[in-house]
């Protein structure tokens, strides 16, 4: 556990972000830094007025918003981003200026401040479609199919150069699906609000039969905060889990968890099958080196998209 040090988190306000500053706050000094574009209080509410934690709403495109910080901070955890990959293809600049000139503005503030470590939540897109499933860190050439895979896949760059230049640590996450309470959209997400709207039909994007891998944010931010902790050089680690759930079984479980029975799926075929353009049918990550590092899941897919159901679906209507 990582305990005793003055950490950065942005996007703390968002899903993973909130999650990752419950977890840290009893331990250590949190600084939240979002812009609530996408985050909300009520993911922090719980830390509100804690003297460990110190919220402050900024931009992280806009290079003055760091001169607000002034901590020195031991480790930064970088999850701010526009974290949506569906809206790449009619927003092509989005990513571009929140994820690469953010990412980069992080980066200039650490080198400013000599920040030693970085924590950093890249992405399976910048693999792209890759031939080798399950996936692992060394396969190459990266050729996403996405602006958001793009920018991670620059993202992670800058941060490798910024580790030779200055000898900031970074831990690069590719991170599969992530699920659970205080997420902001997602697949899980949209099933619900539409189930809510008519529980009798639900639209279903792509035909249902994409696959990728789910992990729970319990899992998540456990794996991260352990292998951060056992490593002492760069590291660039997938976190995912070693089986796959397809669209259909999630539309399956969140039925279930709505107490719903003989719904209407209605496919919408999609471009090529797939939920929106940019989207990877089958994603599957190579978990060997999250294994080797000494970290195991709790939850698997299945089990991680049914318990983020059941939370989210809790959070939605209490
Ligand atoms: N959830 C997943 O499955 C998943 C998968 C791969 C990678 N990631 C990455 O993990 C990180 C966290 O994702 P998440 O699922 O918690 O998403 P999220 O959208 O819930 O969190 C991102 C947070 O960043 C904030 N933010 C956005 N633009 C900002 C800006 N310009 N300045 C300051 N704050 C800003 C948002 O308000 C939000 O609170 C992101 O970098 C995302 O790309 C997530």
């Amino acid at each position: 556990m990582i305990s005793g040090r003055n950490i950065l988190i942005t996007g703390g306000a968002g899903f993973i972000g909130s999650n990752m500053a419950q977890l840290l706050h009893e331990r250590n000094s949190i600084t939240i830094l979002d812009d609530f574009s996408e985050g909300n209080q009520g993911n922090i509410n719980p830390l509100t007025g804690k003297d460990s934690v110190t919220v402050l709403k900024g931009d992280i495109t806009n290079e003055k918003t760091f001169d607000k910080l002034k901590e020195n901070f031991d480790l930064v955890i970088h999850l701010a981003a526009n974290s949506d990959v569906r809206t790449g293809s009619e927003y092509t600049g989005k990513d571009m200026d929140i994820n690469v000139k953010g990412t980069y503005n992080v980066l200039e503030f650490m080198k400013r401040k000599k920040i030693p470590e970085l924590m950093f939540s890249s992405s399976s897109t910048v693999y792209g479609e890759a031939s080798a499933i399950p996936t692992p860190e060394t396969y190459g050439p990266c050729l996403p199919i996405s602006t958001y895979g793009a920018s991670k896949l620059s993202n992670e760059g800058f941060i490798w150069s910024y580790y030779h230049y200055y000898g900031i640590r970074p831990v690069i996450y590719r991170f599969a699906n992530i699920v659970g309470r205080n997420s902001t959209h997602g697949v899980i997400h949209d099933f619900l609000g539409k189930l809510k709207k008519n529980s009798s039909e639900l639209e279903i994007l792509g035909d249902g039969t994409q696959e990728k891998s789910y992990m729970h944010v319990d899992d998540c931010i456990g794996a991260m905060i352990l292998i951060h902790e056992k490593t002492r050089e760069g590291e660039v680690v997938n976190l995912g889990n070693a089986a796959r759930t397809s669209v259909r079984r999630i539309a399956d479980i969140v039925c279930e968890t709505m107490g719903l029975d003989n719904v209407k799926y209605n496919f919408t075929g999609g471009f090529e099958g797939r939920g929106w353009k940019g989207d990877i049918k089958i994603a599957q990550l190579s978990i060997d080196r999250m294994l080797s590092h000494g970290w195991k899941n709790s939850y698997g897919s299945d089990e991680s998209v049914y318990k983020a159901s059941q939370e989210i679906y809790k959070q939605r209507t209490s």
